[in-house]
């Protein structure tokens, strides 16, 4: 795929609205397009988005104090205005749109913008009411006509304020087309990466030299353990599951850049900081709490990778007693119940199509990545099976029959079963290279998702079919 803006400097002005946490997959999408990005910030917008995120996605510093200078001494914003091919202002308030119209430079953005003649680019997202009031759409007409600022008017959907209508900031495809188009074909104006901002020393890679921040942005949810399903107040249905495999998943993600939440079962590892840890010790516990944080309201995915990899009890004592059950000398008999298959539910869920395939509603958008375990006593075709039945995208096969892998042990020896077929039998490895490997895919996957929907490519209506 061509990089549309390959070579070329473009500063990301992003301004206090709650949008502003779209910014992230749109500094993603610049970057895909070959753009070298320096993102500015409002006072406000920092508060929607951490600075550090979108630094590191951008490997610059975030200019967002306007009296601030360059490590080097000179004026960002000034550096930033001369040496960019565009600006985009993404999204926009109405607070600055009018401070933009009456040329008040108080924050780096509006500064930038006074201070610049390559052409401007502005996304606005606010409350309906608030994009009809006259006062800024005279701001708009005066940044649109006066200024010649490409606007890229909001959409109608839902709003953070509970109401529909106008207000919704664009299509993050629609706005890079707005900058690919604004740029034209334009010489670079300043190729020499000495006039632009100074980049980031020693982007950090890995000992392997993967990029160490390549989940940054993103939100991974894995689970870990096994689940206790209760028989009584004191007894319960385990398994053998420690937990290992799925936090050193946690862990690697968390050291990729990745927003990790952990939902953990039954564990006998420590768990790691610097992520979310949600308790869920049942199957339906686990399911309850697995829905709060998939945040899949109205169609959209609050994640980005799920790695189940938690032992999850397929069956639960149909009625748990309240008591502690009294030893007799008579036989005790437990009504099983299956539990629900979370995987499964999760894998309809994503792809919006009910037990038979059949569309059911909108498949969720993006799409998230669904990683699965099958754990296995030998042939892997179930493997293949069950990455159908589940309909994920990739399953890590187990043998837990084999010395050195499965419950337990500090290594593992997988083989990744992937939804085209294709399957990576890997060596015996200690789990946290396990875990690197899946989020490789993981990652791979991710950033071929995103460049696909920045291209037009990925219609998620066409996802709902059966892997
Ligand atoms: N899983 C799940 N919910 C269940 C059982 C399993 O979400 N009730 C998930 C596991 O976390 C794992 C995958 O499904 O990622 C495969 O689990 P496994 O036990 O191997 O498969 P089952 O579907 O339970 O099939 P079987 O027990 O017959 O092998």
């Amino acid at each position: 795929m061509a990089e549309r803006l390959a070579g070329r400097f473009i500063g990301l002005g992003i301004t206090g609205s709650i949008a502003a946490f779209k910014a992230v997959d749109l500094l993603r999408l610049l970057r895909a397009e070959g753009a070298d990005v320096q993102v500015l910030m409002t006072p406000s917008a920092t508060r929607f988005v951490a600075p550090l995120t979108l630094a590191a996605l951008s490997q610059r510093h975030v200019d967002a104090e306007v009296l601030d200078l360059l490590p080097d001494g000179r004026i960002g914003h000034v550096i930033t205005a001369d040496a960019a091919d565009a600006i985009l202002v993404a999204p926009a308030t109405a607070h600055w749109l009018g401070a933009m119209a009456h040329g008040l430079a108080a924050d780096v953005v509006t500064a930038t913008c006074l201070a610049t003649s390559a052409p401007v680019v502005v996304a606005p997202a606010m409350d309906g009411d608030m994009y009809a009031h006259p006062a800024t759409q005279a701001n708009v007409g005066i940044l649109r006509d006066e200024f010649g600022y490409a606007i890229v008017e909001p959409e109608s959907g839902a709003l953070a304020s509970g109401q529909v209508g106008p207000g919704r900031l664009a299509d993050l495809g629609a706005i890079v087309d707005a900058v690919v188009a604004a740029v034209g074909s334009r010489p670079i104006r300043r190729p020499d990466p000495a006039d632009r901002p100074p980049r980031l020393a020693g982007h950090a890679t890995d000992a392997l030299g993967r990029d160490a921040d390549d989940l940054t942005g993103r939100h991974v949810v894995v689970t870990a353990g096994g689940t206790a399903e209760p028989i009584d107040p004191v007894r319960f249905i385990g398994n053998r599951s420690t937990g290992t495999m799925g936090v050193a998943v946690a862990e690697a993600a968390r050291d990729r850049g990745a927003r990790v939440t952990l939902i953990v079962g039954m564990v006998s590892v420590p768990l790691p900081g610097g992520v979310e840890v949600v308790r869920a010790e049942t199957a339906v516990a686990m399911r309850a709490a697995l829905g709060r944080v998939l945040e899949t309201a109205r169609g959209r995915a609050g994640f980005d990778a799920l790695v189940m990899a938690a032992a999850v009890a397929d069956f639960r004592p149909s009625a748990p007693a309240d008591r502690k059950i009294q030893r007799t000398d008579s036989t005790v008999t437990l009504d099983l119940v299956p539990n629900p298959d979370l995987l499964a539910e999760i894998g309809r869920l994503v792809r919006g199509v009910n037990d038979e395939g059949a569309p059911t509603g909108r498949a969720l958008d993006p799409r998230p990545f669904l990683v699965g375990f099958a754990a296995e006593t030998g042939s892997l075709a179930r493997a293949a099976e069950k990455l159908a039945k589940k309909r994920v995208d990739l399953i890590v096969a187990n043998d837990v029959a084999e010395e050195g892998s499965g419950f337990g042990t500090a290594t593992n020896r997988v083989t990744l079963v992937a939804a085209d077929g294709t399957e990576d039998a890997l060596p015996l490895l200690p789990k946290r290279e396990v875990a690197e490997r899946i989020l490789d895919r993981v990652v791979a996957a991710l950033d071929a998702r995103d460049g696909a929907a920045q291209t037009g490519a990925h219609d998620p209506r066409k996802e709902t079919r059966v892997p």
